[in-house]
């Protein structure tokens, strides 16, 4: 996958996509990261990219000319139907689901807004997709690319090996996962439970599957309604207290 980052701060890349499974993918050419600096396609001699706002206000505004342009000359390279994901605070926020949407695109660019935000016609006449990474702000899209750059890493077939597989992941399995325990068995007093040791599959596999259930009904009830359930996850819930609306 080739991703192109546009950005007012480029030396923030890589960063901390540089370790781990991201750089892991980047150095063996599963994951391309071009990062492209917004003030390289201004129109002055300052390299001015904001401007004030139009009706006045607080705070300054990214200019339409150098995003337009940076995002088409990312887009000669990367083809011209390459998604434009716009981070913002007011863009559908990210979950798995788009994350698996995008990671099917061979090619993908991301602007990064900084200040009070962009000119408003790059999310009406180039964005493809406004994404937010949650309700909060922050001071600009760099950690939001990056963030997505790191989610969508994880789905590219190859770049996460046996040992952190994806498949079980939370969200992905449309349940929170099982608790996870390693040895030693007891530590500080605090014992793994004892079905985990005891070697019976079956039982630890139903196990697993309870604890899923129950701590994705404690701590994400809204994932029920769309989790794909078994009649006996049903029955259990049902059993510990969970009404489904
Ligand atoms: C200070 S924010 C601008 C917020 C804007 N004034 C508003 O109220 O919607 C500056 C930039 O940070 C990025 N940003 C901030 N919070 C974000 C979030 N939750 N998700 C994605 N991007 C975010 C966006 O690129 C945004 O243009």
């Amino acid at each position: 996958m080739q991703v192109q980052v546009l950005t007012l701060f480029p030396d923030m890349f890589p960063g901390p996509l540089q370790s781990s499974i991201v750089g892991r993918a980047m150095a063996g050419g599963l994951l391309e990261l071009g990062v492209v600096d917004i003030r390289d396609h201004a129109h002055d001699n300052y390299r001015s990219v904001d401007d004030y706002q139009f009706g006045g206000g607080a705070g300054m505004v990214m200019k339409p000319e150098p995003v337009f342009e940076a995002t088409e000359a990312a887009m000669a390279k990367l083809g011209s139907d390459a998604p434009v994901v716009l981070t913002s605070p007011q863009g559908r926020r990210l979950d798995q689901g788009m994350v698996y949407e995008l990671a099917q695109m061979p090619a993908l660019v991301i602007i990064c807004g900084h200040y009070q935000g962009v000119d408003e016609r790059v999310a009406e006449h180039l964005a493809t997709h406004v994404v937010s990474i949650g309700d909060y702000v922050l001071s600009g899209g760099e950690l939001p690319a990056m963030v997505l750059v790191e989610a969508l890493c994880r789905l590219l077939p190859g770049a996460v090996g046996s040992s952190n597989s994806v498949e079980g992941d939370s969200i992905t399995t449309g349940l929170l996962q099982h608790p996870l325990y390693t040895r030693p068995s007891i530590y500080r007093d605090w014992s793994v439970p004892d079905v985990l040791l005891s070697g019976n599959h079956a039982e630890i596999e139903r196990w697993r599957r309870r604890q899923s259930l129950l701590r994705t009904f404690r701590n994400r009830p809204d994932l029920l309604q769309s989790a794909p359930l078994q009649p006996s996850d049903v029955a259990f819930l049902h059993a510990n207290g969970y009404v489904k609306e």
